[in-house]
């Protein structure tokens, strides 16, 4: 048979072969066979050489046309067989429901700060923040707290090992001299922070936990302020059936000072008629002193309170220390 012959039953065949491969391996092995190195196609380029100097262009066009043809094929065929080794080899059941992406979401004392927030937003306060580690002077001295204080005791706070004896703050009320410091009244600020103290873990404790401080500072600021203020946040935060009480108290920054008790139908179901619920007052004029406010001028009241005290009534949780415990299972009720 002579060469031009061969070119058609060859590409007959290697098609034929190309198009029953029924997966990758039988696929290539075909390739291997005919457009191989060694290949039966391979060969009858190689036999080229020895054909007739004047039939060579022609036959060396028609091997190229059925080579080209046979490679089409091919890269068709790989793509076809590709697609199927993706699929799945079983049925789709698709009377199977979706499978959800498991969505996170904020924790309770985040929410809870959030929405207290919202509200001082409303009446145009807005957010300061401040260290964690702090000074005696802004944690105590500057908020009249003398130095022998049981607040300072370092039974009672955590104080770290350097000369200048910084110590953790035990309240967000240091922040307030920090703004002060820096800036001239009026000031209408609310600071959520992290707080430390030397308490042992229980139920009502934890070492660790959240307060959020508020100071408002103008010139004629009356109590009267301090309770429309409070009482407008505590009905947005947790329903107009609540009840604010103000209790005297003794804070060394604030005169007069107050305790806010809190009643509510959740309180009631916790088996109380008031809960304690943050410390507050008009601020004491040895404190506008400290930062260098006329206390003749300026008149001013603060408060500060645990969120996680409003956490608990608002989600009805027993246990402080379920906020600290990252359990999925409680985290998810929020
Ligand atoms: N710092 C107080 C505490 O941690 C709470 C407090 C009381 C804050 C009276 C105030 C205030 O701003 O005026 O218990």
């Amino acid at each position: 048979m002579s060469l031009v012959q061969e070119i058609e039953p060859l590409k007959q065949s290697a098609m034929a072969e190309l198009a029953a491969a029924s997966d990758l391996p039988a696929l290539d092995q075909a390739r291997v066979k005919f457009l191989g190195a060694n290949g039966s196609f391979t060969g009858l380029l190689k036999q080229l050489g020895s054909a007739p100097k004047e039939e060579r262009p022609n036959l060396g066009k028609l091997i190229n046309l059925a080579k080209a043809e046979m490679e089409a094929l091919l890269s068709a065929r790989r793509s076809e067989l590709e697609l199927k080794a993706a699929l799945p080899k079983e049925a789709t059941d698709f009377s199977l429901p979706g499978r959800r992406p498991v969505l996170g979401r904020l924790h309770p004392l985040t929410q809870v700060t959030d929405d207290i927030v919202r509200s001082f937003r409303k009446i145009g306060f807005v957010v300061a923040d401040g260290p964690e580690i702090e000074d005696e002077y802004h944690c105590f001295d500057a908020l009249n707290t003398p130095a022998d204080h049981p607040a300072r005791d370092s039974q009672d706070t955590f104080y770290i090992d350097h000369p200048s004896r910084l110590l953790l703050r035990t309240h967000t009320s240091s922040v307030q001299i920090r703004v002060m410091e820096k800036q001239q009244p009026p000031i209408r600020i609310i600071v959520p922070g992290r707080v430390y103290r030397r308490d042992n873990a229980d139920a009502t404790h934890n070492p660790t936990f959240h307060q959020i401080e508020g100071l408002y500072v103008d010139k004629n600021v009356t109590v009267g302020d301090l309770k429309g203020t409070v009482e407008f946040v505590f009905k947005e935060l947790l329903g107009s059936e609540v009840k604010l009480r103000f209790r005297p108290h003794y804070f060394s920054y604030t005169e007069p000072s107050f305790e806010i008790d809190f009643s509510s139908p959740m309180v009631r179901k916790m088996g109380k008629e008031w809960l304690e619920i943050a410390g507050c007052g008009m601020v004491h004029p040895k404190v506008f002193e400290k930062v260098g406010y006329d206390p003749e001028v300026w008149s001013g009241w603060a408060f500060g309170f645990g969120i996680e005290r409003i956490a608990m009534i608002r989600y009805e949780i027993n246990d402080i220390r379920l906020f600290y415990q990252n359990d999925v299972r409680f985290l998810e009720q929020f």
